[in-house]
């Protein structure tokens, strides 16, 4: 990713990475001179499966057909594009990125790991999401893991609304995920603990390092820790506008799509999320949300 920077490290971490390192390769466990950060990254962040879960029946739901055709814009590792084209023999899927390092990787694991059939229907392109050439016509376009949000300014947001609108083929429908809430507003730092099974252990370290309340920028960064007490800090850093479900719902609109929708999370019976989005025009004062938005005429 052309945002990513590794943090410098000093002679005594160095050090310590490389003991780690080559006790790892005895056990193969996780450490942070070996780990893969696309890899880690997956294994804390993307749930591709419900991802697609949702895609696939919210637009069977409007279409009233199941959709063949789905663009991933800002596609990284086109780990969701893989899922798509795994989901139905008919499918189709094009990843655009930026980033060719990330694209390869992806290219190396997840369209390699396909059977040939899927692999026919599935590219991952070297392509600005603003200028997506003959990547048209499409049934879906998702923007996920809120990567729109490095548009900083209403005229960039909307631009790339229009690029996406002009995109869809006749029935197509424009997804998107996005976060808010008190939460989202802070400095702070959470960690998560992910156990990927024997020696697949680290912890997940998503940091919102600054946030700046006259222009709602923000830095974001994800590191990993391991159990061996190395760590890669900075793996990915992210500078983003924070904007409001209110705001890109206007941008929708003003961009040209007729139909903008919220989809809220359901809570389970400890009130947690559900994994259940429901279309609502009323929302709770919760926190910290994560929730979809869906675009179409
Ligand atoms: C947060 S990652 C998203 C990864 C993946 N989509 C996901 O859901 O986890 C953001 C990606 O956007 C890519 N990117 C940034 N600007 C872009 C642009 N203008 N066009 C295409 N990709 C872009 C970066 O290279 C990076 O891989």
């Amino acid at each position: 990713m052309s945002t990513q920077t590794m943090s410098h490290k000093s002679g005594r971490s160095k050090k310590l990475e490389e003991k780690a390192a080559k006790r790892a390769a005895k056990t193969g466990a996780f450490t942070a001179a070996t780990a893969n950060k696309h890899e880690l990254y997956q294994l804390s962040v993307q749930n591709v499966e419900a991802e697609i879960d949702f895609v696939d029946e919210t637009f069977q739901e409007i279409r009233g057909r199941d959709a063949v055709t789905l663009r991933e814009d800002f596609c990284g590792t086109g780990n969701t594009s893989a899922e798509w084209v795994r989901r139905r023999a008919s499918n189709r899927a094009i990843g655009l990125d930026i980033d060719q390092p990330t694209i390869d990787w992806g290219l190396q694991t997840h369209v390699l790991e396909l059977d040939e059939d899927a692999q026919s229907r599935i590219s991952l392109l070297n392509r600005n999401v603003l200028e997506p050439g003959d990547a048209t016509g499409m049934d879906i376009v998702l923007a996920m893991n809120f990567s729109y949000w490095l548009f900083k300014t209403r005229e960039e947001l909307c631009n790339y609304f229009k690029a996406v609108r002009a995109s869809l083929g006749e029935d197509g429908v424009f997804f998107l995920d996005h976060y808010g809430g008190s939460e989202a507003m802070t400095e702070t730092r959470e960690s998560k603990k992910i156990d990927d099974g024997p020696g697949r252990k680290f912890t997940y370290v998503w940091e919102q390092k600054s946030y700046n309340p006259i222009t709602n920028d923000m830095e974001c960064r994800i590191h990993f820790k391991f159990p061996d007490k190395t760590r890669m800090n900075d793996a990915f850093v992210y500078h983003w506008r924070l904007w409001s479900l209110v705001e890109i719902r206007e941008l929708l609109s003003e961009a040209g799509f007729s139909e903008v929708h919220v989809y809220w999370e359901g809570e389970d019976d400890e009130g947690e999320g559900s994994g259940e989005y429901e279309r609502t025009l009323e929302g709770e004062a919760d926190p910290a949300f994560i929730n979809y938005i869906v675009a179409y005429d």
